[in-house]
């Protein structure tokens, strides 16, 4: 646990463009730092960081927070771990307390996982070290398949004893609960209730999680007959090791990713640790499982450029084609490298140097035009039906990439490849595309990627749409929560009762909270309401929340939209005549609050006006039609005062 006061010192001390500059590089723009947004597809930066507030937005996704929602979204991370990631980073230390067995008892689930599985690979490395059988048979393995006292040393590598017990024995007197050494998978539980070791015997490889904790491991056996055990086992999924969310060698390759925007995507454990020891570190494995979106998603916050390596043997080939269509889907780009003959990307490694492996990859990557074409070309040759069916499938790929451009380039390509009429191919990606767009509409669950397809035939949105007052109300609502949150401070001048500006100052929140007292006006948002009572009951006490750091995520994320520029104003209001003003200097501030204040008012009636309407609409008794009529009268009189003070017309 992190001490309360420990985390807000924390996060008062991480600088927003110190922490988001190690990731997106910034540049300057004004007060604030622009970069392109690291959580959605873009090309030209509205990632915006305002280090005045010390808060990130990015108007392309709408993504925004702190420094610890950015790493909380960036890395991954949870409260925690991007507090200590923080702490860390500034040199505040975290009092963390001395662990006995019973608080260990006492952690929380996740802790607990993490601390069984990160004292299981300080276990496993001190065998594979210091164990004579773990010398003789783990250690000795790792140095015949050629690595490197180092590079066993930053991957972790350790080694489980032969014997059935050792490992959840040793945990236990240490004091580890049973439970969570059952739920990480390190220890299984017999039918008796005793414990053996799931990975007794073999090689082990831990996985890491992007702040190089680890999570789980892969363990291969040493035992070569495939019928008498499983090459490797993996720890079953937990709170803290989702396979398919997790690629094998991130941790340790990220920046290298970054640094050469591309990365590498291999197969197996040996084949990402021989790569590194080669020098071509930026390269991540699928580690046993089929790639999946997650996965995709998980390098493209890194970079748009995929290089898939496989053996070039059918299972590979067959590998690399399921991959494809996932990763084209998802709007990266993607190349495909097939290693010589008999070769794995762990083999060619070693047996070449850094500079022939990456001369290779740079020679021998294909675009995944080519390599089907090229698969096309094999397998059809001479036959028309097939080289028809096939094509489709190209034809079918080219239609999944979400960006314009690169549709139309690889459509170039493939008519050029295969010498096929480009028009022909146009024409039927356009037949895919418009289906897929008609299906957004009776699909709710289409893909956000069909959604983002630009075709000509886009509907326009109708000019004559009816304007819908709550809308307008809510856009008001805003509004004012808005001026609220950026200028509670200010002094504004007051605007007497036939709308001139004097020379009388007072401060806007309050001058708003007495608008709105007096008019009785409330507002109709829950989350606004809860606001703007928040900033009136605070006001008194001259002690405004600091709503952007509000532990509430809804208020958070709100506080955080309204304080960065540019907000979205309505346009349905904008429609109306409001302008927006350039609202650092205080007479149009204070006109823009008095304007703000007085369309509010408003709107409101107008939805009076309206039930009121429809209430007599259907009233028989008398006495409630006058009624109705009486407070009719009174809104219409109301509504033509205000009107006219906001200088308009309005017919009764
Ligand atoms: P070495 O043979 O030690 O070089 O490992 P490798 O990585 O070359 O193994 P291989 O090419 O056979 O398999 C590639 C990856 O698939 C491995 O790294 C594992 O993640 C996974 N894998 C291989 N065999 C098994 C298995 O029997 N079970 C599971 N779950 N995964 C496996
Ligand atoms: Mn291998």
């Amino acid at each position: 646990m992190i001490p309360k006061e420990t985390a807000q010192a924390i996060i008062e001390t991480a600088r927003i463009d110190e922490v988001v500059g190690e990731f997106v590089s910034l540049k300057k723009r004004g007060v604030n730092q622009i970069g392109l947004c690291p959580f959605h597809n873009e090309k030209t930066p509205s990632f915006n960081v305002n280090t005045a507030k010390n808060i990130f937005k990015c108007f392309g996704c709408g993504k925004g927070g702190d420094a610890v929602t950015f790493l909380m979204e960036h890395e991954h991370f949870t409260y925690p771990e991007a507090l200590r990631y923080l702490a860390k980073k500034y040199g505040i230390p975290i009092q963390e307390q001395e662990q006995t067995p019973e608080m260990i008892q006492q952690m929380n689930e996740r802790e607990g996982l993490f601390n069984v599985t990160e004292f299981a690979k300080n276990y496993f490395v001190d065998l594979l070290n210091n164990n004579d059988n773990g010398r003789a048979i783990g250690l000795s393995y790792f140095r015949e398949r050629g690595f490197t006292p180092v590079t066993i040393e930053k991957f972790q590598l350790g080694y489980c004893l032969d014997e059935w017990e050792n490992f959840s024995k040793t945990a236990i007197t240490k004091g580890y609960n049973v439970d969570y050494l059952v739920k990480s998978g390190l220890s299984v539980r017999k039918d008796d209730g005793t414990l053996f070791d799931r990975f007794k015997g073999r090689m082990m490889f831990p996985i890491h999680n992007l702040s190089g904790r680890t999570i789980g491991f892969g363990g291969r056996t040493l035992i070569t007959d495939k019928a008498k055990a499983a090459k490797y086992i993996n720890s079953p999924e937990s709170d803290i090791y989702s396979k398919s969310k997790v690629l094998y060698g991130l941790y340790f390759s990220k920046t290298a990713i970054v640094q050469q925007d591309a990365c590498l995507l291999v197969e197996g454990y040996t084949d990402v640790i021989s790569l590194h020891q080669a020098g071509v570190e930026n390269v991540v494995a699928t580690s046993g499982t089929a790639l999946t979106t997650d996965q995709i998603k998980l390098i493209a916050r890194y970079t748009k450029n995929i290089v898939m390596i496989y053996d070039s043997d059918d299972a590979g080939v067959k590998a690399s084609t399921r991959g494809l269509d996932m990763i084209l889907k998802e709007g990266l780009n993607v190349r495909i490298v097939m290693l010589p003959k008999g070769q794995d990307p762990d083999s060619f490694a070693r047996s070449n140097s850094s500079t022939e492996v990456r001369k290779f990859i740079e020679e021998n990557a294909i675009d995944f035009i080519r390599f089907k074409a090229n698969l096309l070309l094999k397998e059809a040759a001479g036959d028309p039906i097939k080289k028809a069916s096939l094509l489709k499938d190209i034809v079918n790929i080219i239609a999944i990439i979400p960006d314009e451009i690169s549709r139309s380039v690889y459509t170039t390509e493939c008519s050029r490849i295969l010498d096929f009429p480009e028009t022909v191919l146009i024409s039927e990606i356009n037949k895919i595309l418009r289906t897929n767009f008609k299906k957004q509409f009776t699909d709710s669950s289409a893909s956000s990627a069909a959604a983002n397809i630009d075709l000509v035939e886009t509907p326009v949105p109708s000019v004559e749409q009816p304007i819908d007052i709550n809308e307008q109300i809510a856009a008001v609502e805003r509004e004012i929560i808005r001026l609220l949150v950026n200028y509670h401070q200010s002094e504004i001048f007051i605007t007497d009762a036939e709308g001139v500006q004097t020379t009388e100052k007072v401060n806007l929140a309050h001058y708003i909270f007495n608008v709105i007292s007096n008019d009785e006006l409330t507002f109709e948002n829950p989350l606004y309401d809860l606001i703007f009572q928040m900033f009136s009951g605070s006001v008194e006490m001259e002690n405004i929340p600091s709503l952007h750091h509000h532990e509430n995520e809804n208020i958070k994320q709100l506080a955080i939209d309204l304080m960065t520029f540019p907000h979205n104003i309505s346009e349905n209001w904008q429609d109306k005549g409001v302008v927006i003003k350039k609202e650092q200097d205080e007479n149009k501030l204070s006109q823009i609050v008095w304007e703000c204040l007085l369309v509010f008012h408003l709107y409101k009636l107008e939805k009076k006006i309206d039930e009121q309407r429809e209430k007599l609409k259907t009233e028989i008794n008398q006495e409630n039609v006058l009624i109705s009529m009486a407070k009719l009268k009174e809104h219409l009189d109301l509504r033509v005062k205000i009107s006219n003070l906001l200088g308009r017309v309005v017919t009764k």
